[in-house]
């Protein structure tokens, strides 16, 4: 029997296979419910959570605020200025002044021994709301909607294309191996996790019989996949002169038509957003004067395909969270 009762999510490894079907299903449940207007405003009334946003988001706070209000919960938001954390107040003083007024706390910022010494120090949850090293919530996301789309997650590949070494490629690696999925990851040799993930992911694949292979080769990693996934080719918080270096080194690696073919006619796209896919943002078209490129780590073509996912994938970081606070709490 599953409790996951007082316990944090830091990073995807936290969790059993068990327990990850456990919140999928119960996310699954919420999911019927939010649809069929039933609601569980009765599940945690007067409950308050803390969200501390050390770095900008649209999905994560979004989620956590809806879901909170669908709990019963209020919810306190610290924006990347409001935040003291580690500048002005070291972060075990944050996190046992947090835990005095607040029944959980969500966490987005940088290192990922942040949200793991705020968790040390608090005696309530903590949820990491992604840092540079993991971002478990989109994995829960990420899986219901796989689930929801094919039936079932055993035995399925993900095809992760672009730059690796980041919270993305590293939790989708831990999470398909907890699921007995597949996980390649295409990507230049420089842009691959470091070893300590893929270690990580290939310990956890030796139990559920999943398959955690690294290439560089866009066709090897795209054939017969059934889930191409890619990311932002610049991540939240790096400066802006690294755009040279990464549009030359990922281009080739580009989620475009031709991917998607050799992956096959049922495979699907999916993003964790936000996406430069067209001009329609001021750094979309910043990048478009600069580089002359409409479209970066995936076409519009794809992006706006029938095979595209990434706006139920949005939508289920909603479902999900609410599932990781109502066991949590
Ligand atoms: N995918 C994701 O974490 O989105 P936000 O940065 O908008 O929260």
């Amino acid at each position: 029997m599953v409790n996951l009762k007082g316990r944090d999510l830091l990073k995807m490894s936290d969790l059993t296979t068990e327990e990850v079907f456990y919140l999928l299903d119960l996310a699954a449940e919420l999911k019927d419910k939010k649809k069929k207007g039933i609601s569980v405003a009765d599940r945690h009334p007067g409950k308050n959570i803390a969200l501390i946003f050390e770095k900008t988001s649209t999905r994560t706070r979004c989620s956590f605020e809806v879901a909170a209000h669908d709990l019963g919960m209020h919810v306190t938001y610290l924006d990347p200025a409001g935040s003291q954390i580690g500048w002005k107040e070291s972060i075990a003083d944050t996190a046992r002044v947090l835990a005095g007024m607040f029944e959980g706390i969500e966490y987005r910022g940088f290192e990922q021994t942040i949200v793991e010494e705020l968790a040390y120090y608090s005696k309530v949850p903590v949820w990491n709301g992604l840092t540079n090293e993991s971002h478990p919530t989109q994995m829960l996301a990420d899986l219901l909607t796989i689930r929801e789309h094919f039936g079932r997650l055993e035995g399925l590949t993900l095809c992760y294309m672009g730059d690796a070494r980041m919270n993305t490629a590293n939790s989708l690696m831990v999470a398909c191996a907890l699921v007995s999925m597949n996980c390649v990851i295409c990507a230049p040799e420089k842009y691959q996790p470091s070893e300590v993930y893929i270690e990580k992911a290939k310990e956890i694949a030796k139990g559920t019989g999943s398959e955690i292979i690294i290439t560089d080769s866009p066709q090897a990693g795209a054939m017969g996949a059934d889930i191409i996934y890619t990311d932002v080719w610049v991540s939240l918080g790096e400066p802006d002169d690294v755009w040279t270096e990464r549009i030359r080194d990922l281009t080739p690696y580009r989620v475009d038509k031709n991917v998607m073919d050799m992956a096959g006619c049922d495979a699907i796209f999916m993003h964790c957003l936000p996406s430069f896919h067209d001009l329609g943002t001021k750094k979309g078209r910043e990048i478009s004067e600069k580089f002359g490129l409409n479209e970066m780590e995936v076409t519009d073509e794809v992006f706006e395909s029938p095979a595209s996912l990434v706006f139920v994938e949005a939508e289920n970081r909603m479902h999900t969270i609410k599932a990781v606070m109502d066991a949590t709490l």
